[in-house]
């Protein structure tokens, strides 16, 4: 169960009459305990209470008391010797009148509260769930309870509309619900005079039997999209005059109301008795539009993005440099007023802005700095002069777009009662401005510079409808001649197997006819070339979250040359960071941050999490695509293996059905039979060599085919070879089924032994697992081969350097490395190495086997698995560490202090590389002219 739905549960059990015997079940129920484990504590064989309450082990002790026992029963359970014995973390004393409650792990102070009220106290509770973010959740209560409630009502409300569910009217259903949130925050926060205004109106003019709940709201809205003075002649009723004029866009357009149900009603008067002065536009709003999304209902919202997250981006983008001028500025008056100016002026554009998130933070945050300024200068009483159609969005769906432009609303109105006071906010609040300045439709598709112009003459349109305006609606220009732009969000990032036909073509409407492989890229490149483009015809700088594979492996020599060609630059950037949300499905996606810019004077700064999850700056002289500290290049397949290195090939491929290979059981069962034991090898891919798989190939060279037929399993296995390849419908296949007894891809056999290279391995492992194997067994297609190399090279790839380059270079696969030959191996930056250093290098690579034969008959996925590595293979880690050691004092003469120092080396080692080889390439050029 995630939150929204634990406390839509408890808020259930609340309101029903309380039942003594059955509450501390009930309870433990709501949070998401399966009814076996309820049977056993009812049965009591898994209760453990001493005080004839309910005792779950770990967990919680609960005892309902009679009347007025509350706080001596509260006693009783914190001293009772089984609540120790248990390690129950909370306990938990009520009479259906009152109750209090203790979480005996943490200092959280206790609760005692009305019972009714209890599930106010939902996030204190949540640890029973399992869920431990809770102060992320109890910080975002209040938000947590209006998305059930609205997804409550939205819910009741379809079962009585359905026609409001078809995609034909799901628009004014959205329409209505942003209207309702709307009217519940200003009745609660005086914008209408009189608190709870808009649900006391509805409760008293509406039938109790609901019949006309509708029409009273319809009247309302209506009302407030008339001026007071034409109300009458409009015919709307004198009890709609307490009601002031706000249109905005907010209540022009569509008036229909759905029906409403008795229990819809309900629950309406409900949600308008939450208190809504608590909302956080920020939070609320990514919740909110999860209430209208079929498949997001499930997780009501709880992918929110976190603030601390967003302002991953905004900081270092432009807040930080902001805070520190006005740090700078002290009280120079005219400093002071100077850079408010410049303040008014920084236009904040988010092209994929959901409900607005990074918006709104963006805002709030400009505002506190305005307001420090302010306070420093004696103006606290001074209007805003930051416009909040200066932060704009492109949102593609229509109801985040909705919520987007309401939480800013929101939260200028928050802003104004923070920094003004509450009389100064109302006073210029309504009515609503009526530009729509978060335009819905596709950033790829539209012109980012007519959405967000650079320069501004004043507005040119007003749109009439927020909710129906078309997607060339509004085109307000700013008032901010002169000043800067930034471009920020997380766009959604969809690797190329999960973009839709759509998508593809979205991609290639920006990247088409300017680089090649654009087909490989990620759906969020797109956003960062928009930016790039944009950033060459005004002064802008732009950071998205994105997928950390836009900086590695193969994208980058697809994607950076190109965006480097507009004279952008990684101005700052946050390595990879998980990017941890509270959706039950979600274990949260690796990411990246980068911010680009083609002006910037600021030094380059990298940011990464350090081991205790500490935030680390880091000031660079430049930020390459990889985001390293080094020179701008991107790194390319190479042909030719490092030098003195042997070349390592993919493995064989069979295509061959399933025929040519052959299980341990297979080859048992053929016991007999010597000719077809005679032409059995050991087959080997990666997971067979990772897990300790044994399989078996037919492998049988060209003079060996007539004596091979001289078995009938191997005969009967050749004609099925035959069958397959000549059913094939590839051409190369076909061409095979005349030779079935070999694959049809052989890249390479040994002589002596074979290296074997995983194509993909876990990252997990903090070595790439290489091995050695006899010259007898053939390597399967998913892995690598190098035949016959000296056994240095196996030190090579074993080592830890070789791993962080194979990492930012090759990329990775979900959660594996993928391993390149042409990309890792090819490209690796290695010194020349003296014939000690080769004897060295021999030497812990065997030592490295040797280490690993003592663990027999434990697998490589064992050994080096990082949980037990340390503890149960210690051995054959400190062979590695020793390898590591050797390889890189041939590097730097010590060892590196961490992975970053590592890359910078290599790739300082590849840009000097790069320079020799073009200089050889233009010398020998002039000799041959
Ligand atoms: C990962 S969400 C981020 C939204 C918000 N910042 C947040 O944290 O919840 C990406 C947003 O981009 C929107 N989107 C997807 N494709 C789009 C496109 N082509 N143009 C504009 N918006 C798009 C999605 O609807 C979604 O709201």
């Amino acid at each position: 169960m995630n939150a929204v739905e634990i406390e839509e549960a408890i808020t259930q059990l609340a309101e029903q009459p309380f039942d003594p015997e059955n509450f501390p079940f009930a309870f433990l129920e709501a949070f998401g305990n399966k009814e076996t484990t309820i049977k056993r504590l009812r049965a009591g064989a898994s209760n453990k209470s001493d005080l004839g309450g309910v005792l779950q082990t770990s967990n919680i002790h609960i005892k309902v008391c009679t009347e007025g026992e509350v706080t001596k029963t509260l006693a009783a359970l914190r001293e009772s010797p089984s609540t120790i014995r248990a390690k129950a973390k909370f306990i938990l004393a009520t009479d259906g009148q009152t109750l209090e409650a203790e979480n005996l792990a943490s200092d959280d102070s206790p609760v005692a509260c009305n019972y009714k009220d209890f599930p106010d106290h939902f996030g204190f509770f949540l640890p029973l769930a399992g869920i431990s973010t809770v102060r992320q959740i109890t910080e975002n209560s209040f938000d947590i309870r209006a998305t059930s409630r609205l997804n409550r009502l939205y819910v009741e409300l379809l079962k009585d509309n359905p026609e409001w569910g078809t995609s034909a009217r799901r628009h004014d259903m959205n329409h209505f619900m942003a209207r309702l949130i709307f009217c519940f925050f200003a009745e609660d926060t005086d914008i209408f005079i009189g608190k709870g205004l808009f649900t006391d109106t509805v409760a008293q003019m509406s039938a109790r039997d609901s019949s006309n709940t509708n029409t009273v709201i319809e009247t309302l809205f209506r009302a407030m999209n008339t001026k007071i003075a034409d109300r009458d002649r409009e015919g709307l009723p004198r009890w709609s005059n307490s009601f002031p004029y706000v249109n905005g866009g907010l209540f022009s357009g569509n008036m229909d109301v759905p029906r409403f149900s008795k229990i819809a009603r309900s629950y309406l008067l409900h949600i308008g008795n939450l208190d809504w002065t608590k909302i956080n536009p920020d939070i609320f709003g990514s919740m909110i539009q999860a209430v209208a999304e079929d498949e997001e209902r499930g997780e009501l919202g709880m992918h929110y993005t976190s603030v601390p997250n967003i302002l991953k981006v905004l900081n270092p983008l432009f807040l930080d440099d902001l805070r520190a001028k006005v740090a700078e500025a002290g009280d120079n008056p005219r400093t002071l007023l100077n850079l408010r100016k410049r303040i008014a002026k920084i236009r904040v554009f988010d092209p994929a802005c959901g409900s607005g998130n990074f918006l709104v933070i963006a805002y709030k945050a400009v505002r506190e700095i305005e307001a420090q300024i302010n306070r420093r200068r004696g103006e606290t009483d001074l209007r805003s002069e930051i416009p909040l159609t200066n932060f704009r969005g492109i949102e593609l769906r229509d109801f985040p777009a909705e919520i987007a432009r309401l939480a800013l609303v929101i939260a200028e109105y928050q802003c104004d009662v923070l920094y003004r006071g509450q009389k100064l906010a109302l006073a210029e609040f309504l009515p609503l401005r009526s530009e729509n300045w978060i335009t819905c439709g596709n950033a790829l598709r539209l012109d980012w510079l007519s959405i967000c112009p650079p320069t501004g003459t004043g507005v040119k349109m007003q749109a009439d409808d927020l909710f129906s305006t078309p997607l060339d609606q509004a085109q307000i220009d700013f008032e901010n001649e002169g000043g800067e732009t930034y471009i920020c969000g997380n766009p959604p990032y969809l690797g190329n197997k999960l973009q839709s036909e759509e998508q593809k073509s979205d991609l290639k409407n920006v990247f088409d006819r300017r680089l090649d492989g654009w087909k490989s890229l990620d759906y969020v490149s797109a956003w960062l070339m928009k930016a790039a483009d944009y950033g060459t015809k005004t002064n802008a700088a732009s950071a998205f979250v994105t997928t950390n594979s836009l900086c590695q492996g193969q994208q980058v020599p697809i994607l950076w040359p190109t965006i480097f060609a507009t004279g952008h630059e990684i101005e700052f950037a946050h390595t990879s960071f998980k990017w941890a949300n509270l959706a039950s499905h979600n274990a949260g996606v690796i990411v990246i941050i980068v911010g680009i810019s083609n002006s910037s004077e600021r030094k380059k700064r990298l940011y990464s999490i350090d081991s205790d999850g500490a935030t680390l700056e880091r000031i660079c002289n430049n930020i390459n695509p990889y985001l390293v500290d080094g020179p701008n290049l991107v790194v390319e397949s190479k042909r030719e293996p490092p030098k003195d290195c042997s070349p390592m090939l993919f493995g064989n491929m069979p295509r061959d059905g399933g025929n040519l290979l052959l299980s341990y059981e297979d080859k048992m069962n053929g016991g007999a039979d010597s000719v077809f034991q005679k032409y059995l090898r050991r087959f080997v891919g990666s997971e067979d060599f990772i897990q300790g798989k044994v399989r078996y190939c037919l492998w049988i060279e060209r003079d060996q085919y007539k004596d091979a037929l001289h078995s009938p399993l191997i005969a009967r296995r050749l004609e099925a070879v035959e069958q397959m390849r000549l059913a094939s419908k590839a051409g190369s296949t076909r061409d095979f089924a005349t030779v079935p007894y070999r694959f049809v891809q052989i890249q390479g056999t040994a002589e002596v032994s074979t290296l074997i290279v995983p194509r993909h391995s876990s990252e997990r492992r903090d070595y790439l697992p290489v091995g050695l194997l006899d010259v007898s067994t053939i390597i399967a297609d998913s892995a690598f081969a190098i035949y016959d190399a000296p056994l240095w090279n196996l030190a090579v790839v074993a080592s830890r350097l070789h791993l962080v380059w194979v990492a930012a270079v090759c990329g990775k696969l979900k959660t594996d490395y993928r391993y390149s030959n042409t990309l890792g191996w090819n490209t690796f930056p290695l010194p020349v190495l003296t014939e000690k250093n080769k004897i060295d290098l021999t030497n812990s690579a065997t030592e490295i086997l040797l280490r690993r034969e003592e663990y027999y008959p434990a697998t490589i996925g064992d050994m080096y698995d990082p949980d037990r590595m340390p503890s149960e293979f210690s051995d054959l880690q400190e062979a590695h560490d020793r390898n590591d050691e050797i390889m890189e004092r041939i590097y730097i003469g010590r060892r590196f202090r961490n992975d970053t120092e590592r890359l910078e080396k290599l790739f300082a080692l590849y840009a000097t590389a790069q320079k020799g080889d073009s200089a050889q390439v233009q010398s020998s050029e002039r000799a041959r002219a």
